[in-house]
Parts: C-alpha cells; sequence; structure tokens
C-alpha cells in the first residue's frame, strides 16, 4: 500500500477480466505537476542491495490532444534509507533520486479502445544500503501513468548441500566481482575431511565447491546424509565409502556399529583390523619325526590341518628330559642349544644340540598364531620321545692332515672296521673355527682321502666325518681342527700370481694404449664436428630440456642461451633496423624494460608499415640489455600468421650506422620511446590495432557471435601448435598475451622463457621460488616445475575459458592458494554463461591431471576446424543442458521451444517473459533479430541476464540460419 497525494487507488478489470489494482496519476493537462506516491517502510532484511521491478502502463502524450507542453511521458524513482518508519512524516528533500523511469511501450487512446494493455517492467538496483530499511517514492511530473506492480527483492545464495555440508542462505557482496566465502557445516553424523567452504557470487549461485565433510563410522552417505549402517553391517572408519558385511565369524546386532562383534571361540588380535575375519588358534602340528646322529638332533614336523583362519602361525619346542618311567620328566636345562632358537619358530625344523649321550628326551611342539593368547585352557600340542642312546659301529679312525697349503688341505683316514655294510661313502663337513658350526661347508669322496680346496689362508678349520652305508649315516667322528698356511709360505702359487700379474699389466697396458688412440681420434673429431657445426645446424637441433635432439627437416627452436654471446643469436634470428626508419607516434604501454609504443617503419621498398615499438629504458646494464633482446632472439625464429611478427630490432649505436642524425629530430616521444642515451634498444613488431585480447573483450563484453569467438580460438590453438611444433613451451599463455588485430586475428605474444614470468603482474612465487601465474598454470607445473606443451594445453583451457566469458578472471576472487587446493581437490571452472557444451568439454580436456591425456594443439585445431565447419555442435548451451537434461552430453534442439515462454524457461529467465511479450516478441523468427540494444529496451538491466540472454539469441540465430540451409 502507498500513502498518496494525487495518485489514486483504482482498481481495474485486465484482457481477461480478472482485477488489477493500480495507482494511477494522469494530469497531463496542467504545467508543473509534482505529485507524490511513497511506499510503507519496506525492511531491509539481509540485503545489502535491492532490486526494485516496477510495472506500469504509460499513456502516449501524442494519442491526447492539446497536451503538448504539459503531457510528460517518464516518472522519477526515489528512495530514502531509515532505521524506522515515519509513519506518514514525508519530506521529498530527503530522498535520493534512482532512475528516471521511461516506458518502452505507451498506450494510446486506440489501445484503450482494443483494450490492450502495454505492460512496461523496468528493474533497477539500488544499494549499498547500510540502514534497517528504506521508502521507495515515486513522482509523477505530469504523465498518464499506472502503477501496476511493485516487486522490491533481493539476491541471495539460498542454503544448499554440497559434500555432506550445509551452507546457510548468503547474501552477496554489493560489489559484483568479489565472491563470499562461506563455510559449511557438517551434516549430522559426519566430519569435516578438508574445511568444507563455497564461494557466493553475485547472482546468487554458489561456485567453486572445496573441501568436504565425510560419514562417521558406523554411518554411510546416502543422498547427501549419513545414515547408520544397518545390522549385520559396520564401518570402521570415517569417509564416504559404504557399510560393509561383517567379516566371517562375526557380527552385529545394532545399528550404526564401528566394528562386528566375534562369535564364541573366535577371537580378533589386537593388531587385527576391524575388516578381518575372526580367527581361532590353530590345532597342533602332525607327524613330528626326528633324525639323530652324534652332534645333533633334528626335529621336523607338519603344518597344523587347521590354521585357525590366519597366516601368522608359529611354533614353540618344549622339551623334557624323562627318567626310565614316563611320569619322572622334568624341564630340560640351559644346556641344551636349539637353532635357531626353541620358541617363535616360523619353520617347521628345529636342531637340537649338546644333548647328553644316553637320555630320553621328549619335545612338544605347540602351534600359535595371534590368538593363540586368548585362550586360557591348555593348548593342544604334539610329542616327540627320542633316545640318544647311539653309537657307531661304523666310526671311523682318526682323521689326519697330510699336507696343508694357502687355500688348501689334504685329510685322510682309516677306514672303519668290523664292517659289514657296503660303505657308500664318506662325508666331510668343515667349517671355519672362528665362525662356530652354524654355517658349514661339506664334501663326500668315496675314497678314505680328500683335498679340500677353496679355503683361507692362515685360517683355522674344524673338520669331523661320518660314514654312509646302505643302512644310513653314522654319527660324525669327534672335531679335528687344522690350519691353512700364510701368503708368503707357498712360493709356487706366488710365482703363479706375479705371472699372472705380469700377463695382465701387459695386456691391460697394450688395451690402454688401443683405447687411449680410439678416444682420442674419436673425441677429437667430435669436437671437431662441434666446433665446425654451423648455425643451421644449431637451429635443426632441439635443446629442450638441455638436450640436443636431432630433427631431421623440421625447424626448430634454439634456446638463444647456448650461444656464448647473446649479441650473436639477436644477429642470427633479428635484422637490424637503421633507426631513422623508424618514426615514432605514441606511447600505448609499459612493459617491465621500458615503454612501447606505437608508430611507422619505413620497409626497404619504401612502403610504411604500422609497427609496435618495444624500448629499452635507459641507464641499463648488460644483462638487462642482455634479457631484453632474449626476446627478439626468439621472436625471429618464428614465422607464422598467428605469432607476433618481428621486424627487426635496433641494437647499434648511432656511430655503427654512420648516420642517426634523423633520430636527434624526433619528437619528445622519441626521447621517452627510445631513451637517446647513445645507445638506444628496441624491438620493433606488427602493429596490433586492437591490443591485448583480455582488455578487448572486457570492452566488447557480449558482442560477438560464438563463431566468431572460436574463431579467435582457433588462431590462438593454431599458434600454439606452431611453437609445439617448433619445440617451444609458451609457459604463460594467458588472454593478456594474446594481441589482436583490426580483423579479430589473434596472435601469440610475449615470448622470453623466464623473463616472461618476471615481467607477469600475476605471476606469483611458489613454495619452491619459481614466480608462476599460478591461474593459467598447470598443476605439475606450479609443482616440480614440468613446463612443456602439455602444460601450455591447461592454459590453453584457461584462455578459451577467458575468451568464452568475455575475459573474466579465472577462478574470479579466489586466493591462489584456494584454486591450487580446489584444482588438487578435482573441481573445474564452470562453463561461462552462454558457452556451447562442446566447447567446455574441450576446457575440461585441457585439464586433465594427467598430462599424457590433454589433447595435442594439432587436435584443438582440427577440432575447432570442425566446429566452424559445422556450427550446429555449437548449438547446446551448458545452460540447456543443467536445465533440461539429467546427465550432461545430452544435446538440446531449439525444436523444443515452441514458444518464446518455452525458450525463456530453458535459459532460467522466465521472468522476463512479460516483457518480450509487451515489447512484441512474440515469435523465435522475431527473437533471433533481436539485437544488445533491444534486449536492455525491453527491460533487462542485469549485465549478466543480457549476456544470457544474448548469447542463446545468438545460438537460436545460428540454428535458425543453419535450418534454412545456411552453412558456415
Ligand atoms: N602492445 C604490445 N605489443 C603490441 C603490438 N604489437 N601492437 C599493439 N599493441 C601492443
Amino acid at each position: 500500500t502507498f500513502s498518496r497525494s494525487l495518485w489514486d487507488a483504482i482498481t481495474e478489470m485486465d484482457e481477461h477480466n480478472r482485477p488489477i489494482h493500480t495507482f494511477q496519476v494522469c494530469h497531463v493537462m496542467e504545467p508543473n505537476q509534482n505529485n507524490w506516491l511513497r511506499s510503507n517502510w519496506i525492511f531491509r532484511q539481509a540485503a545489502q542491495k535491492v532490486y526494485v521491478e516496477l510495472r506500469f502502463t504509460l499513456r502516449d502524450c501524442n494519442s491526447i490532444p492539446w497536451v503538448s507542453g504539459t503531457c510528460k511521458e517518464t516518472f522519477n524513482l526515489f528512495y530514502y534509507e531509515t532505521d524506522e518508519s515515519h509513519g506518514v512524516k514525508f519530506k521529498p528533500s530527503q530522498y535520493t533520486k534512482i532512475d528516471t523511469i521511461a516506458a518502452d511501450e505507451s498506450f494510446t487512446q486506440m489501445d484503450l479502445g482494443d483494450r490492450i494493455l502495454k505492460l512496461n517492467t523496468e528493474v533497477r538496483e539500488v544499494g549499498p544500503i547500510s540502514r534497517k530499511g528504506l521508502y521507495l517514492a515515486f513522482q509523477d511530473i505530469g504523465a498518464c501513468i499506472a502503477l501496476v506492480s511493485v516487486r522490491v527483492y533481493y539476491k541471495k545464495c539460498p542454503f544448499t548441500l554440497r559434500n555432506l555440508a550445509s551452507f546457510p542462505d548468503t547474501v552477496p557482496r554489493v560489489d559484483s566481482s568479489s565472491l563470499v566465502e562461506v563455510r559449511g557445516a557438517c551434516v549430522e553424523h559426519a566430519e569435516e575431511r578438508d574445511t568444507p567452504k563455497l564461494y557466493c557470487g553475485a547472482d546468487g549461485d554458489w561456485l567453486v565447491p572445496l573441501g568436504k565433510c565425510v560419514c562417521s563410522v558406523g554411518y554411510e552417505e546416502m543422498d547427501g546424509a549419513c545414515f547408520a549402517c544397518r545390522p549385520g553391517f559396520y564401518k570402521a572408519f570415517t569417509g564416504n565409502i559404504k557399510c560393509s558385511k561383517c567379516p566371517p565369524h562375526s557380527f552385529s546386532y545394532g545399528e550404526g556399529a564401528a566394528v562386528c562383534h566375534c562369535e564364541k571361540a573366535f577371537y580378533r588380535a589386537e593388531r587385527d583390523p576391524p575388516t578381518m575375519a575372526c580367527t581361532r588358534p590353530p590345532s597342533p602340528p602332525r607327524n613330528v619325526v626326528f633324525n639323530l646322529n652324534d652332534t645333533c638332533l633334528q626335529l621336523e614336523w607338519s603344518p597344523p590341518s587347521d590354521m585357525g583362519g590366519r597366516r601368522d602361525l608359529t611354533y614353540n619346542v618344549l622339551c623334557k628330559r624323562c627318567g626310565p618311567e614316563p611320569d619322572q620328566c622334568q624341564l630340560c636345562g640351559e644346556e641344551l642349544r636349539f637353532v635357531p632358537r626353541p620358541q617363535g619358530l616360523t619353520n617347521t625344523t628345529v636342531t637340537v644340540m649338546d644333548f647328553s649321550a644316553h637320555a630320553n628326551y621328549t619335545f612338544e611342539i605347540e602351534s600359535l598364531n595371534g590368538v593363540s593368547k586368548m585362550i586360557n585352557y591348555p593348548r593342544p600340542v604334539a610329542a616327540i620321545t627320542v633316545s640318544t642312546d647311539q653309537g657307531g659301529p661304523f666310526m671311523v679312525g682318526m682323521l689326519k692332515k697330510d699336507w696343508a697349503a694357502q687355500n688348501s688341505i689334504a685329510l685322510s683316514w682309516l677306514e672303519p672296521e668290523q664292517i659289514s655294510l657296503l660303505v657308500v661313502d664318506y662325508e666331510v663337513k668343515y667349517y671355519e673355527k672362528e665362525h662356530e658350526e652354524l654355517s658349514y661347508s661339506s664334501t663326500r669322496t668315496k675314497a678314505p682321502s680328500v683335498i679340500i680346496t677353496g679355503l683361507k689362508p692362515s685360517t683355522c678349520y674344524v673338520f669331523s666325518l661320518r660314514t654312509r652305508t646302505s643302512a644310513g649315516h653314522s654319527a660324525y667322528s669327534p672335531k679335528y681342527e687344522y690350519e691353512t698356511t700364510d701368503d708368503t709360505s707357498d712360493m709356487a702359487s706366488d710365482q703363479g700370481q706375479v705371472l699372472v700379474i705380469v700377463t695382465a699389466a701387459v695386456g691391460g697396458f697394450t688395451l690402454l694404449i688401443i683405447l687411449t688412440l680410439f678416444f682420442l681420434i674419436t673425441g677429437r673429431c667430435q669436437w671437431y664436428i662441434k666446433s665446425k657445426m654451423s648455425s643451421d645446424d644449431k637451429r635443426r637441433t632441439n635443446y629442450q630440456n638441455g638436450h640436443a635432439l636431432p630433427y631431421p627437416g623440421v625447424k626448430t627452436y634454439v634456446d638463444p642461451d647456448t650461444y656464448e654471446d647473446p649479441t650473436q643469436a639477436v644477429h642470427e634470428f633479428a635484422k637490424e633496423i637503421d633507426p631513422t626508419r623508424i618514426r615514432i607516434e605514441r606511447v600505448i604501454g609499459a612493459g617491465e624494460f621500458g615503454e612501447v609504443c606505437s608508430g611507422r617503419l619505413r620497409t626497404l621498398g619504401k612502403r610504411e608499415i604500422a609497427v609496435a615499438i618495444k624500448t629499452l629504458k635507459g641507464g641499463y646494464v648488460e644483462r638487462q640489455r642482455r634479457d631484453f633482446l632474449r626476446e627478439a632472439s626468439i621472436m625471429g625464429q618464428f614465422d607464422d600468421p598467428n605469432i607476433i611478427r618481428l621486424e627487426g630490432v635496433v641494437t647499434r649505436s648511432k656511430e655503427d650506422h654512420g648516420n642517426f642524425t634523423s633520430l636527434t629530430g624526433l619528437t619528445d616521444l622519441v626521447v621517452l620511446c627510445a631513451v637517446i642515451s647513445g645507445r638506444p634498444v628496441m624491438i620493433v613488431v606488427e602493429y596490433m590495432e586492437n591490443g591485448s585480447l583480455d582488455s578487448f573483450l572486457r570492452k566488447h563484453d557480449g558482442h560477438f557471435t560464438v563463431i566468431q569467438l572460436v574463431g579467435m580460438l582457433r588462431g590462438i590453438a593454431s599458434g600454439v601448435r606452431y611453437l609445439s611444433d617448433m619445440g617451444y613451451v609458451h609457459r604463460d599463455l594467458a588472454a593478456r598475451n594474446i594481441l589482436v588485430n583490426s580483423n579479430l586475428v589473434c596472435k601469440v605474444s610475449d615470448f622470453g622463457l623466464s623473463r616472461v614470468l618476471e615481467d607477469d603482474p600475476e605471476a606469483a612465487y611458489t613454495t619452491t621460488g619459481g614466480k608462476i601465474p599460478i591461474r593459467w598454470t598447470a598443476p605439475e607445473a606450479i609443482s616440480y616445475r614440468k613446463f612443456s606443451s602439455a602444460s601450455d594445453a591447461w592454459s590453453y583451457g584457461i584462455v578459451m575459458w577467458e575468451v568464452m566469458s568475455y575475459g573474466e578472471r579465472p577462478y574470479w576472487e579466489m586466493s591462489n592458494q584456494d584454486v591450487i587446493l580446489s584444482i588438487e581437490e578435482g573441481y573445474r571452472l564452470p562453463a561461462p554463461m552462454g558457452c556451447p557444451v562442446v566447447l567446455h568439454q574441450l576446457m575440461l580436456h585441457c585439464w586433465q591431471k594427467e598430462r599424457s591425456q590433454r589433447p595435442k594443439f594439432t587436435d584443438v585445431v582440427s577440432f575447432l576446424d570442425k566446429l566452424i565447419r559445422n556450427p550446429s555442435s555449437l548449438l547446446a548451451l551448458v545452460e540447456d543442458i543443467q536445465g533440461l537434461a539429467e546427465s550432461p552430453g545430452e544435446v538440446v534442439d531449439y525444436h523444443m521451444f515452441i514458444s518464446i515462454g518455452d525458450w525463456l524457461d530453458s535459459i532460467k529467465m522466465s521472468q522476463y517473459k512479460s516483457s518480450f511479450v509487451a515489447a512484441g516478441f512474440s515469435t523465435l523468427d522475431s527473437v533471433a533479430q533481436m539485437s544488445i540494444e533491444d534486449v536492455r529496451r525491453i527491460g533487462v538491466v542485469l549485465i549478466g541476464h543480457q549476456r544470457r540472454i544474448v548469447s542463446s539469441i545468438q545460438t537460436l540465430r545460428l540454428q535458425l540460419l543453419h535450418e534454412n540451409g545456411f552453412h558456415v
């Protein structure tokens, strides 16, 4: 409701005979009208900026006779911020004007007769607002107006659930270029993995999800919430994994189990993970046997039949020495030695030593696993009794040393007497005395003598011997110790060694001479070949990554740093220009080294061409001169329509040129630009009328057709394809480093490797100390400086995004740190408004984490060529797909839209239906003819909405053209 002056509250019927309540004023006959209508006090709530949508009709003054001096066709909209309602008090001087409102459509007497309602809709933004509320006021100055509705609203990013975190209603910043960072709260039974964040954009859209919450133990994720695991299921870890069925021999009765409990007689060891089945102790070992000789008793057994469901099986051996009666047993003392040990055995065998010769031993062997100690009843064992009462009818006589040398010892012995069995052979066992018996060697012989070789000089060895007969082995003989001789005592072998050394030395020397000669000859040749390598050869050598890779038949880029004298590189690749041929006209920018000017260059054919001149400011040091000229040495190697062309350089001083006088006759600009400090240095390149691509797009926001934008992208891709074919990695592809000429041809510029990054205001220092333009750079290049054509492909994807969003800043106002984090988490820039699906898909392809999966530039160029040849593939916009199809990739056909209403619904612009209809745009054909001015005129005031509508109109136009047989 409104308090009023000469305004009247009138209820009318619309064309469908429905009542409409309006406020009207129509004092068009009298001059100096000043009629105010004021709203009630409007509570601001959380808004910082409000939108006022007015719907009204306005009478055409021409259609009223005799009012030419007094009748007006506009009225004024005002507002006043206050913290409280002022009741009926009203002071116009307190009010601030928002805008003069004019009608796009005014109605005439005839329309009234035909009962046609020409409704106008206008939206205005008011803000920032800081008081608790506001009044709106309408000042009539003599028009014939019916105010049908006033809608006051503000935009917010609505409450949402993302990644198991809830984000509250959030009001965007008044300043539409910055985003509000909002922290999410985890939903019930979820916990933070990385701080969940979203950014609220100016249009009330949520952007860039970062971090997430995950379901707690015992809960699993389903449809954006965490639900308890069902009985019989469990979830032991936080994370977005599903509840699992309880492992074998375990169960869970209730809901939300973090672990399952073991069935009776089954256990979980302390370190068993909850995912593991419950297990039980093993059964005892089986088939215990022994093998006895006079020094060793070897016990052996088979593993248990039931391992209890585990693999951590070990064995313990317990020894008891028993008297004649079985019940007279006691634990064996320390004197017995077990090899390797009596407990915790992992093999099914143990050797027992130092036992008594005439005794009965009982060995109990038990198997154990990780849960054996969880039972408190006696564990079953396997037992065996061994009597050591054995002897040797087959014992041999004494083991005698016949002779010893440095590495060998000869032994012999007397054959056993009283032997009825056939001796198969003898086994001599020996080991170094120092190393005990744990590792020994043995040798077999049929004769009662042996020469043992391979021994160490001056070392004491222990020998013993046993006999093998058809009935088996005898016990070992007692041990005998013999020593080998030392190095010097064996002259014969020493001489032998000397002979070998002399022969080797002579041979080696000969070999050395041959090899030296060989290397001298080939080495000299290589050196000779290197020093003879011409610049052409150098050019054909790819120095990427410091390796010279010959690349036959293809011209490749030569790093100017491989020249000892950088000036030589400049003169090899760039023409020297006599400065008298240059006329500097204007300063057009500033580079790291000095001003950038535009001007004219007189060619040798006496033609004048437009050029840009980069200058090196005075007082430079040699290093700066070298860095400055490096760009020319690089650019001069390229020759491609999409790479900025180098015309030449000025490096020589006036003395060198002989005649430099005409430069002194130039204007102040020359002093500024060319720095006549005796040695002016300049790089002269072709002039690009439209300057850098980013500012060009921002200046012409929404003005190009999709095909024009794709044409630009194609040019850039073709330039970078040329660079990558040349083996050059740009490292700083970004719209700011692309120049645009008057024909909209885009050319790649800004060369110079590391210097490029020094120069780039976007480049930031990384933790590894490099300077990198984070938002444009591939992850592997940020983390470990792995720059390649594949990292250029990533940057190219960002350039695509910049182009399709008309120069929007990638990742908006997010911090570099957040950009890196979000990329790591898999977030990728969404499609810009009005972006064809296929182009966003290509961007996503360029932003693959795995660099080998990114497209090659040659594929990008042919893909874009196909799109240009077949523009209908550009029809599907990402918004259409999101609005209409569940799964991305389904292509929307505009034939689906039978009415303007459907079309506007599909691009989520339904609020403008009446504006289109009121303005007479009632068919798709008529909409396809609309310009951006038309869109503004019908009342679409928000830039974002204008852009969305215009780009959809472009697509619509294309489709209609295509339908009518139009082919690009
Ligand atoms: N700014 C930098 N280089 C340029 C060029 N070649 N043409 C126009 N503007 C530029």
